[in-house]
C-alpha cells in the first residue's frame, strides 16, 4: 500500500468462448476495467489492458458435441463474436488474444516445465470416475449429481451453481455421466498436483496482512478459504481438448483449464508487446490488477498467486477488484436459460446507443452486493440522469454559445461569485471522482462526474444568460466562457464511462488528446476559440423501445416454462360410471361479457339446445368476449348452481390449462348441435 508504480497491467478475466458475453459480464468486468484502464490512460500513466479468450475448458467440448461440430469450431465462431461485440461497446483492449494460440501452447507448456523442474508439483494417482461406456475419465463438468452441501440435483463436478460450493467430481452424490447418462466407475489415474498448502502461509500474510484494503468481499473469500486450510489442486486432467502436459510420462493429459486461463493474461501481453512482456510481469514497479467476478476469487486470489510464487519471478497482483451478481429482472443471468440481455444483440438492436448501456450498467454495478437490472430502470436512468442532466447541459451550452456568439468562445470579464464557486465546485468533484476511480469505487466515480454537469446546469439557472443577454453583454461573455469551461470538463469527466459522447463534446471544442491534468481547468478553451454545432448527445428512450425488450424477456420465460413442463401424474383410478355421471355438453356461446369488477370472470350466455343458462368463467384474462361469441364450448351441465360476484353461475365451462399457465377454451373440432353430449 503506498507504493509508487511505474506502469499497470490491468487484466480482465478471459470469458470462455462457448457463448456470447451479457450485461452480467458487462457490469461485473469488462467495463469496470475499461473505465479504469480509459482512466490511467487519461493521467498520462503507462497501462496494458489485456483481454482475449478463455478457449478450453469442458464446457466447450461438450458443446462442440452437441451441435456435432469441433471444439475449434465453436471457439473461432464465439471468439469473433466476443471481440466484435467488445469492440462496438468501445472496450478498449490493447489486446484481445486466444488460449488456443502458439504463443500461448508455448507459454503455458514453459510455465509448468519450470514448475516441474523445480518440483513444485506432485505427482499423484487417485482415484476418479470413469465412464465404461464413452471409455474416458470424467473431469468437471462431464459429471453431475447431487451437491452434498445444498442436495442441488443438478449439481456440477466442479461447482454447485445454486450454493455456489466449489466441488470435485467424487463430491457427488449419485454421479452421472454427462456424456452417456451412465453411472460411473472408481478407476485410477495418475495427475500433477500443485501443493496449495505449500503456499499457505505466505498468502495469508501476503493477502490478509498486506492487503487490508482489498474489497470486503474479496478479502473475506480469500479469508475463508485460508481458514479451511488449503489443499493440493490437480493441475492435469485426462481430456482430449487443452494443452498438452509437457511430459513424456502424461499421454492423453491436458493442462486443466484453470491452470493455463491465467496464463492466458501473460501470453496475450507477449502477443501484443514481444520482447517487452517481462518488465509488465516482473518488474516490481508494475502493478497489476485483475478486473474479475466474484466466482473467480479463489482462482486469482489463491491459484494463480500460488503458481506465480512457485515460479519466484513474477509479481502478484496488487489488487483484485471483483464484483457481485447482476440479476436481470430479478432472476439470475443465466446462459442456458437463455435469461439475458446478450451485447451483440443490444448492439444490433438498440444501435448509438452503447454509452447508455455503459452508464446503466456502472452507475448500478454490483460493486458491493447483488444488483439487478430492469429496462424501466434503464429507461428512467436514460431519460432523468444522461439525458436531462449531463445531455441537457451541453446541448444548451452549446446552442447558447451559437446564439450569441456565433459558436466562438468569449473573452471573460473579471469572474462574479457564481462563476468562482461553480469553478471550486467543478473542481472538487473531478479531484473526488479521481480519488474513487483510484479506489475501484466507479459507481461513486460516475455519480461525481454526473455532479460537475449539475453544477453546469445550476450555473446556467442561476445566472440566466437568456436574461443577461438582453441587459449585460460582458457579464454574458463571461457566463458562457464559464459554462464553455464545464462543458470541456465534462469531455474528461466521461470519457472513462461515456466515451463515445465524450469524443464528441472534445472534438467539437478541438481537443484531440484527453488529459486528465486538465480537469477543472477554467483556461482549458481559450476565448475565440470556435465551437461546433452538436446534435443531442442522448434520446429519449421511448416506452415502445424497452417494451420490445421486456416482451422478448416475456417470451424466453415462457420458451423455458414450455421446456421445463411435465404434465401432472394421472389420477386415481375411476370407473366409467363415475364419468357418466358428469353430464358434459356442447353449448353455443349467445352473449359473452366481462363481469364488472372482475379480472378474471367472464359471464356466458350459453344456448344449451334445451334452453339458454348463465355460465361464469374465470378465463377473462386470455379472451377479449367477442373473440368467443358464436362458439361451441363444452360444459359440465350437472353442477350445483354457483354464486360468484352476486351472480349465478349454471355450469362450468371446460378449458386446458396450458404449460405456461394460460387457459385454452375446448370447442369442438367440427359443428355440433347445442346440447350433444361429451362422452
Ligand atoms: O469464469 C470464466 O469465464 C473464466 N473463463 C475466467 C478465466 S479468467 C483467467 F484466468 F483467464
Ligand atoms: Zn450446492
Amino acid at each position: 500500500m503506498g507504493k509508487e508504480f511505474k506502469r499497470t497491467l490491468i487484466t480482465s478475466a478471459l470469458p470462455y468462448a462457448n457463448g456470447p458475453v451479457h450485461i452480467g459480464h458487462l457490469a461485473g468486468v469488462y467495463i469496470p476495467a475499461d473505465i479504469y484502464a480509459r482512466f490511467l490512460r487519461m493521467c498520462g500513466e503507462e497501462v496494458l489492458f489485456i483481454g482475449g479468450s478463455d478457449e478450453h475448458g469442458v464446457p466447450i467440448t461438450i458443446k462442440a458435441k452437441n451441435e456435432g461440430v469441433t471444439p475449434q469450431d465453436i471457439v473461432d465462431r464465439y471468439h469473433k463474436l466476443i471481440k466484435e461485440s467488445f469492440e462496438g461497446l468501445g472496450i478498449t483492449f490493447d489486446v484481445y488474444g486466444r488460449t488456443t494460440s502458439e504463443t500461448h501452447r508455448k507459454t503455458a507448456s514453459e510455465f509448468f516445465r519450470r514448475l516441474d523442474s523445480k518440483d513444485e508439483f506432485i505427482k499423484k494417482t487417485t482415484q476418479q470416475l470413469y465412464d465404461p461406456v464413452a471409455g474416458q475419465f470424467l473431469a468437471d463438468r462431464y459429471v453431475t449429481g447431487t451437491c452434498p452441501h445444498c442436495g442441488n440435483t443438478s449439481a456440477y463436478g466442479d461447482q454447485c451453481e445454486k450454493c455456489g460450493s466449489s466441488l470435485s467430481p467424487t463430491d457427488l452424490i449419485d454421479p452421472k455421466s454427462a456424456l452417456s447418462g451412465s453411472t460411473p466407475e472408481m478407476r485410477d489415474t495418475t495427475h500433477w498436483f500443485l501443493p496449495l498448502d505449500k503456499w499457505e502461509e505466505k498468502l495469508r500474510k501476503w493477502i490478509l496482512e498486506e492487503h487490508k484494503e482489498w474489497r470486503p468481499n474479496v478479502y473475506g473469500q480469500c479469508k475463508s478459504w485460508l481458514d479451511l486450510g488449503l489443499q493440493p489442486r490437480a493441475v492435469s486432467r485426462d481430456l482430449d481438448w487443452g494443452i498438452p502436459v509437457p511430459r513424456e510420462d502424461a499421454e492423453g493429459k491436458v493442462l486443466y483449464v484453470w491452470f493455463d486461463a491465467p496464463i492466458g493474461y501473460i501470453s496475450n501481453t507477449i502477443d501484443c508487446v514481444g520482447d517487452d512482456w517481462e518488465k509488465w510481469w516482473k518488474d516490481p514497479e508494475t502493478r497489476m490488477i485483475h478486473f474479475i467476478g466474484k466466482d473467480n476469487i479463489v482462482f486469482h486470489c489463491i491459484v494463480f498467486p500460488a503458481m506465480l510464487m512457485a515460479d519466484g519471478t513474477y509479481n502478484l497482483p496488487d489488487n483484485v477488484p471483483s464484483n457481485e451478481f447482476l440479476n436481470l429482472e430479478d432472476d439470475k443471468i443465466s446462459t442456458s436459460k437463455n435469461w439475458a440481455v446478450w451485447l451483440h444483440e443490444y448492439l444490433k438492436e438498440l444501435p448509438g446507443r452503447e454509452d447508455e448501456l455503459r452508464y446503466v450498467l456502472t452507475a448500478n454495478a454490483p460493486e458491493t452486493k447483488d444488483n439487478n437490472f430492469t429496462w424501466k430502470d434503464y429507461q428512467q436512468r436514460v431519460n432523468s440522469e444522461l439525458v436531462a442532466i449531463f445531455g441537457n447541459f451541453v446541448n444548451r451550452t452549446n446552442v447558447l454559445l451559437h446564439k450569441y456568439f456565433d459558436g466562438v468562445v468569449p473573452q471573460p470579464g473579471t469572474p462574479a461569485l457564481p462563476d468562482v464557486e461553480a469553478e471550486r465546485d467543478v473542481r472538487l468533484a473531478v479531484s473526488e471522482m479521481e480519488r474513487l476511480i483510484r479506489e475501484f469505487r466507479l459507481r461513486d466515480a460516475l455519480r461525481e462526474a454526473m455532479n460537475v454537469a449539475r453544477i453546469g446546469n445550476k450555473y446556467l439557472a442561476d445566472c440566466e444568460p437568456w436574461k443577461v443577454a438582453k441587459t449585460d453583454e460582458e457579464r454574458l461573455k463571461t457566463i458562457m466562457y464559464f459554462a464553455t469551461q464545464i462543458y470541456a470538463t465534462l469531455a474528461l469527466a466521461f470519457e472513462p464511462f461515456t466515451p463515445f459522447a465524450a469524443t464528441k463534446i472534445a472534438e467539437s471544442v478541438g481537443i484531440k488528446k484527453l488529459e486528465w491534468d486538465e480537469a477543472g481547468n477554467f483556461n482549458l478553451i481559450a476565448p475565440g476559440t470556435k465551437v461546433e454545432k452538436l446534435p443531442l448527445l442522448f434520446e429519449k428512450i421511448e416506452d415502445s423501445v424497452v417494451e420490445t425488450q421486456v416482451n422478448k424477456l416475456l417470451e424466453t420465460k415462457r420458451q423455458n416454462m414450455l421446456k421445463d413442463w411435465r404434465p401432472d401424474p394421472v389420477k386415481a383410478e375411476q370407473s366409467i360410471e363415475t364419468f357418466d355421471k358428469l353430464d358434459i355438453r356442447v353449448g353455443r356461446v349467445v352473449e359473452c361479457e366481462k363481469v364488472k369488477k372482475s379480472k378474471k370472470l367472464l359471464k356466458f350466455v350459453i344456448d344449451d339446445g334445451l334452453d339458454k343458462r348463465v355460465i361464469l368463467s374465470g378465463i377473462a384474462a386470455y379472451y377479449e368476449p367477442e373473440q368467443l361469441v358464436g362458439k361451441e364450448v363444452c360444459f359440465l351441465a350437472n353442477l350445483p348452481v354457483r354464486q360468484m360476484m352476486g351472480i349465478e353461475s349454471h355450469g362450468m365451462i371446460l378449458s386446458a390449462r396450458n404449460a405456461d399457465g394460460t387457459l385454452s377454451v375446448i370447442t369442438p373440432s367440427a359443428e355440433v348441435q347445442p346440447g350433444s353430449q361429451v362422452g
